[in-house]
C-alpha cells in the first residue's frame, strides 16, 4: 500500500526528482513520507509525519547526491509518526531501507537481533527497521567496516532476504555505494526502469513521463540496480534477465489538467472510458477480444471494494444473458474457502491489478486447476500477468483513491464477459447484440449530456443539503440497482466519513428500518417495471418514518417526484446499461457532500489506492 520511488545515477536535481516521483505515488499512502540521499560522506535522511507537503517543506535545502530512495507510508506497524516513517536505518546509519509489505516473522527477528547484540536499539515500531538492522549486520559480516564490493553486497543482501518471511518490495542504499540500490520483490509490486538514471517504483503511474520502458521484476527476484543496468537473480540465486515493456499511458493522463481533484476529473472521464472500453469489441454482429474458449458450468467472481460491486453487476449480466450460475465472493473470503464446481471459470476484477487478496484468490484458483480470466485496468499489473487471460478496461490511470471510472469499465467488462458466455450458450442472438450495441453507441453522449446538465447541478445542490449535520445515510436499490446502492454507500462513506449503508429494498423491514429517524437521508436508485413500484413502496416506508428521500430516476418518470424530496433524473438508456448512468449521480453526490464537509476526496483518511497487503 505504500509508495516507493528510487533513483540511482541522477547527478543533478536528485531531490526534486525524488519528490516529483513521490507525489505521483502518494495515493498509495499518505500518513508520512521520507527520503534518504546517499552521498560519499554518508546517508542523509529526512522524514515527516502527514501528507507529502510536510516533507516538501523540509527538503528544500537538502543537497543532491548520486542516489536516493523515497517512500510514502500507509501504516501497518505503529502509528503514523515521524519515527515510524520510512526510510529506516540501522543504528550506525550504514544502510537505509524503504519497504512496502509486511515482514511476518518480525517478532522472532526482533528477538534474535536483541539477543545477538546487547546494544541493539530500535527507534521505530516498524518491521522495516528490522530489515535495515539485518542488512547492516550482514554487510558487517561480509566486510567489517570496509566498503562492500558488488560480491559482498549481493551476498549480504541474499542472506538478509533469506531471513524474511512475508510480502515485501524493498529498496536499500548502503553507505559508500552510491552507485547501486539493492532491490527485492516478494508478493508486492516493484518496477525497475532505465533512462538517464536507474529508476525503481512501486507503481507504473509514478514512472509515466520519466521513462518509456519498464521492467516488471518477478516475485522472488532480487539484486542491484545501477544507473545503466541491473543485476538480477531469482529466488534460487540464478541470474535472470527480465523483458522490458513499453508504458502505455501518457503523462497528461496522470495529471489534474485543470480539474480541482482527480476524483472529479475521473468521474467526468467516464464517457471516454465507456467508448474506449467497447471500441473494437462490441459491434452489431460481433464480439471480439473476450477470450473464453469453453462454456463453464459456473462462474466465480472474486474482487474487493468497488470491483466487488462491479462483480455483483456482472453476476446479473452473466445469469441473465447466459443462464450460467454465478457466485460473487470477496477475494479475501474466497482465498481461504474451498471453491467447487467441476467446470468453473474464475473471474477476477481489479482496477490496479495489485490487490493482494484478489491476486491470492486467483492463484488459489489456479492451484486447484480452474482457468482464470481477469478484468483489469493496469495491463502490466501482477494480476494481469498472473491470469490465464485478461480483459483490459482501458480507463487510463485512476489516481483518486475512490474508484469511479474504473467501476464503469469493470461493469462493461462484466457485460462483455456475459455476452461472450451468452453466445457460447447460444442464448444471445445477433439481434440482441445489435440492440445492445446500438444503445452502447448512444450511451457516452447521453452521459456527457447528464454531466453537463443544469438539472443535475440543481438536483445535487438540493440533495447535498440534506446531508448537513447527518451522521448516517442509506442507499436502496433492488435487482440490478442494488449493486449501485452498495457502491453509492461505499463512495459516500469513504470520502465524506458519513456512515452509509446500501440495502436491497426488500431487506428494509428485516432490520434497517429501525435506523431511520427524522432527517435521515435515503438515496433510492430507481429501476423499472414492477421493481420500480416496489422501490416507490420502500421510499414511502422510509419517508413515513421521517427520512428525506433522494430519488435517482430516469427522465420521463413522472411518478418519482411523488415519492421523494429531491429527484435527480438521468437519460434513459438500455436496461442493462441504466445502472451505470445512475451510478454517476451517486459518485457526484458523494463528491459534493464530501467537499461540503471539507474532506480531502483524493486522499481519504486511513485509505490507500491499492491494497497490496492482506
Ligand atoms: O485495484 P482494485 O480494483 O483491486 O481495488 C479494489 C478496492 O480496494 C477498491 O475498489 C476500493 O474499494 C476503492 N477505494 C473504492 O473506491
Amino acid at each position: 500500500m505504500c509508495g516507493i520511488f528510487g533513483l540511482v545515477g541522477q547527478e543533478k536535481g536528485l531531490v526534486s526528482k525524488l519528490m516529483a516521483g513521490l507525489s505521483k505515488v502518494e495515493y498509495r499512502g499518505y500518513d508520512s513520507a521520507g527520503i534518504c540521499i546517499s552521498r560519499p560522506e554518508g546517508l542523509d535522511l529526512k522524514r515527516a509525519e502527514g501528507i507529502l507537503d510536510n516533507l516538501k517543506q523540509i527538503v528544500g535545502d537538502m543537497e543532491d547526491g548520486y542516489c536516493g530512495i523515497a517512500h510514502t507510508r500507509w501504516a501497518t506497524h505503529g502509528p503514523p509518526t515521524e519515527e515510524n516513517a520510512h526510510p529506516h536505518c540501522d543504528p550506525q546509519f550504514r544502510v537505509a531501507v524503504v519497504h512496502n509489505g509486511i515482514i511476518e516473522n518480525e517478532v522472532q527477528l526482533r528477538q534474535i537481533l536483541i539477543e545477538a547484540t546487547s546494544n541493539t536499539c530500535f527507534k521505530s515500531e516498524t518491521d522495516t527497521e528490522l530489515v535495515a538492522h539485518v542488512l547492516a549486520q550482514e554487510v558487517d559480516a561480509e566486510c567489517g567496516d570496509a566498503i562492500p564490493d558488488d560480491e559482498q553486497l549481493l551476498a549480504a543482501w541474499r542472506r538478509s532476504l533469506d531471513r524474511f518471511d512475508g510480502s515485501f518490495s524493498l529498496a536499500a542504499v548502503v553507505k559508500g555505494r552510491e552507485d547501486v540500490i539493492l532491490v527485492a520483490r516478494s508478493f508486492s509490486p516493484l518496477i525497475l526502469a532505465l533512462n538517464d538514471a536507474g529508476y525503481l517504483a512501486s507503481d507504473v503511474s509514478c514512472l509515466i513521463g520519466m521513462v518509456k520502458d519498464v521492467f516488471f521484476i518477478e516475485d522472488g527476484d532480487w539484486g542491484l540496480l545501477r544507473k545503466d543496468g541491473m543485476e538480477l537473480f531469482d529466488s534460487e540465486g540464478e541470474p535472470v534477465v527480465r523483458e522490458s515493456t513499453t508504458l502505455q499511458w501518457n503523462e497528461e493522463d496522470a495529471e489534474l489538467g485543470g480539474w480541482p481533484t482527480f476524483m472529479l476529473k475521473e468521474i467526468n472521464e467516464q464517457p471516454g472510458v465507456f467508448r474506449s472500453c467497447l471500441q473494437g469489441r462490441l459491434s452489431r454482429d460481433a464480439l471480439r477480444g473476450v477470450k473464453i474458449s469453453f462454456k463453464p458450468d459456473l462462474v466465480r467472481i472474486i474482487a474487493c471494494g468497488t470491483a466487488f460491486h462491479a462483480g455483483l453487476m456482472a453476476r446479473h449480466y452473466i445469469e441473465e444473458l447466459s443462464g450460467i450460475p454465478c457466485i460473487v465472493d470477496h477475494a479475501h473470503e474466497f482465498r481461504y474457502g474451498t471453491p467447487s464446481g467441476p467446470k468453473a471459470l474464475v473471474l477476477g476484477i481489479s482496477q490496479s491489478g495489485e490487490t493482494a487478496d484478489t491476486l491470492a484468490g486467483l492463484m488459489a484458483a489456479q492451484e486447484r486447476g480452474y482457468p482464470t480470466l481477469s478484468i483489469v485496468n493496469v495491463e502490466s499489473s501482477t494480476i494481469a500477468r498472473q491470469s490465464d487471460s485478461i480483459l483490459t478496461i482501458r480507463a487510463g490511470p485512476e489516481i483518486g483513491v475512490a474508484s469511479t471510472k474504473a467501476f464503469t469499465g469493470q461493469v462493461l467488462g462484466g457485460l462483455l464477459v456475459a455476452l461472450r458466455l451468452g453466445r457460447l450458450s447460444n442464448k444471445v442472438r445477433s439481434e440482441e447484440l445489435a440492440v445492445i450495441n446500438n444503445a452502447a453507441r448512444r450511451f457516452p453522449n447521453a452521459m456527457e449530456r447528464l454531466l453537463a446538465s443544469s438539472q443535475l447541478e440543481k438536483g445535487l445542490k438540493r440533495a447535498r443539503r440534506l446531508f448537513h449535520n447527518q451522521d448516517h445515510a442509506f442507499f436502496l436499490g433492488r435487482n440490478s440497482s442494488y449493486p449501485i446502492a452498495l457502491e453509492g454507500a461505499l463512495k459516500l462513506k469513504e470520502i465524506s466519513y458519513i456512515h452509509a449503508e446500501g440495502y436491497a429494498g426488500g431487506e428494509l423491514k428485516h432490520g434497517p428500518l429501525a435506523l431511520i429517524v427524522d432527517g435521515t437521508p435515503v438515496v433510492v436508485i430507481s429501476s423499472d417495471g414492477i421493481i420500480q413500484q416496489k422501490l416507490f413502496g420502500n421510499a414511502r416506508e422510509v419517508a413515513a418514518r421521517g427520512a428525506r428521500v433522494i430519488m435517482i430516476a430516469v427522465e420521463g418518470d413522472e411518478e418519482a417526484s411523488a415519492h421523494a424530496d429531491v429527484v435527480i433524473t438521468v437519460p434513459k438508456t438500455h436496461r442493462l446499461l441504466q445502472p451505470i448512468m445512475h451510478n454517476v449521480v451517486c459518485q457526484l453526490l458523494a463528491y459534493h457532500v464530501a467537499i461540503d464537509r471539507d474532506c480531502d476526496v483524493d486522499r481519504p483518511r486511513n485509505l490507500a489506492k491499492s491494497v497490496t497487503v492482506e
